[in-house]
């Protein structure tokens, strides 16, 4: 084992009996030190099994993995993600249109600002009623069909930002293949006034594809005339969005070198832009453009991305915590876990390093949540008193977009007490079941304010985390090749159902379910 891997462990153990509050009481600098401001997020880290010693040595881990050249060839296009030989340049979608990024000799910020400016027209155009549906009607509400980080993007950020929201459009989202979602949405639509983007990287996916040729079928039984203008399509692959019908002067494209769950910062994030205008877009992007920066020239022991990330690997590879919960004291942030699950999860959860061998250490956490304080009666029970060991993070925002002041206070302190509570426990208890062991670790992300800007930092501040955790697993953070297997799976069992021949080559257990469906059909 690597010599600093080794001093981690042995400092961990001897760390299981340390009190973390007695850290912060041994030593008076703790919190000054372990806290850090970037732009309007402030990461306090300090309640956390951490000193001098396990500082150095993570910080020595990212050394020994050249962390500092990783951020240079992600930032700057070299082909990170090795296994589909391509970039990952989603930070290239938030940084200045006017600073040339070149990639095979062409500057990529060209298409992005051609892309950008195709949808702010689209957005100017529905924003002032003049988008017209085929009966000559304005387009009142639009339907993002997508799923995955076509879906959990834009509908993370719609919620997130709805305090922002410039316009009168309503804004709808249909992922789920569950046939339900799409009729029940149909059901409260007017195909006059309706307009779906169909968002989809590849233009293969086939709940998106599914639900797309429902929506088509619905508009073009409704109505007579061309449904064109009812019909937007956001895509790396244009040439399917045409075949499938959308005409070329509807189509929103962005590169394949940016990844799904990375690409809200794309023209994927059109519903966002309908949401909360461009300007607002822009901020969104400006605000991640500065964490990117940030990431990029900090050094490692001031880096809010690094040291998140170093969190994160001290306790998952140390101290074998296997999850990690995400819970916002921002109500607007109801998604966010959902979003992160998809960015950490389908980003880390590999077992083969970028060398093709099988990886000897943990890697990606479990990642869960939801707000704080519905969390608190219902989950918190287990985190107080369980028995697993589940660092937190907390967010929250200092100012709220609400005009109640006091009520807001009282959130802000729930989301505090929540962090002393897990930290320090109680031991001065009558009875065993009421004692609390407290030394839970967690960090507090807290925001100036849920504004468009704050979000687009926090967002690139944990894409920015995931990163670096998989450098220092030394895995390839940008494919996704286990979400395979069970898509070629579930097209055969879609066509073995079909044709109703069931096949004998199926494991027992797939045939019986097969049956019982035969058996219970009505
Ligand atoms: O199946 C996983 C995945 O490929 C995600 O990575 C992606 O965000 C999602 O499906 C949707 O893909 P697309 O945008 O190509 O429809």
């Amino acid at each position: 084992m690597n010599p600093i891997w080794q001093q981690l462990q042995t400092k961990a153990n001897a760390m299981r009996q340390q009190k973390i509050a007695d850290l912060l009481i041994q030593n008076p600098q703790h919190v000054a030190q372990y806290s850090l401001q970037v732009g309007d997020l402030y990461l306090d880290y300090s309640k956390n099994f951490i000193d001098q010693e396990v500082m150095t040595n993570l910080l020595l881990l990212a050394e020994t993995v050249d962390l500092k050249s990783a951020i240079h060839r992600l930032l700057s296009g070299e082909s990170v993600n090795i296994t589909e030989n391509r970039p990952a340049l989603h930070t290239a979608l938030r940084r200045d249109l006017n600073k040339p990024l070149k990639l095979n000799d062409q500057n990529v910020m060209h298409n992005i600002g051609v892309q950008f400016d195709k949808m702010a027209t689209m957005v100017a155009k529905l924003h002032a009623h003049q988008w017209f549906g085929a009966t000559g009607l304005a387009i009142t509400d639009v339907v993002n069909i997508g799923i995955g980080g076509s879906d959990l993007g834009p509908l993370m950020a719609v919620e997130a930002l709805k305090h922002y929201q410039t316009s009168t459009l309503r804004i709808h989202f249909a992922s789920n293949i569950d046939p339900n979602v799409i009729s029940d949405l149909l059901k409260n639509l007017n195909p006059a006034t309706t307009l779906f983007i169909i968002s989809s990287k590849s233009f293969s996916t086939p709940e998106t594809l599914t639900n797309a040729t429902v929506a088509k079928n619905w508009l073009q039984e409704h109505l007579e005339q061309s449904i064109a203008n009812h019909l937007l399509a956001v895509t790396a692959s244009p040439a399917k969005a045409q075949a499938f019908g959308v005409i070329e002067d509807h189509i929103l494209s962005f590169e394949p070198w940016v990844g799904g769950r990375y690409s809200i910062w794309s023209t994927i994030g059109l519903p966002l832009a309908l949401s909360i205008g461009m300007e607002n877009f822009a901020t969104f992007l400006k605000g991640a453009n500065v964490m990117d920066e940030h990431f990029a020239n900090a050094d490692f022991a001031n880096n809010m991305p690094v040291i998140l990330a170093l969190m994160g690997v001290w306790y998952i590879n140390f101290w074998q915590a296997s999850t990690v919960a995400i819970l916002p004291y921002i109500n607007s942030l109801q998604y966010l876990p959902d979003y992160l699950q998809q960015l950490d999860m389908e980003s880390n959860g590999k077992q083969v390093n970028i060398h093709a061998e099988k990886v000897l250490h943990g890697t990606g956490p479990i990642v869960w949540g939801q707000v704080g304080t519905n969390g608190q009666h219902a989950f918190y029970q287990l985190l107080h008193q369980g028995t697993h060991l589940i660092p937190v993070d907390f967010i929250a925002a200092v100012n709220s977009n609400s005009e109640l002041r006091e009520q807001h206070q009282q959130l802000l302190a729930n989301c505090f007490a929540q962090a002393q509570a897990l930290m320090q426990g109680t031991t001065s208890t009558k009875f065993a079941h009421e004692h609390m062991p407290g030394n839970k670790p967690s960090n507090m992300l807290l925001l100036k304010k849920m504004t468009p800007f704050a979000l687009g930092q926090l967002l690139a501040l944990y894409e920015h985390k995931v990163f670096v955790q998989g450098i220092i697993w030394q895995i390839n953070s940008f494919d996704q090749p286990g979400v395979e297997l069970g898509k070629k799976l579930a097209d055969r069992l879609y066509q073995i159902m079909k044709s109703q021949k069931i096949d004998m080559q199926l494991d027992p257990s797939t045939q019986a379910l097969l049956k019982k469906c035969d058996e219970l059909t009505n």
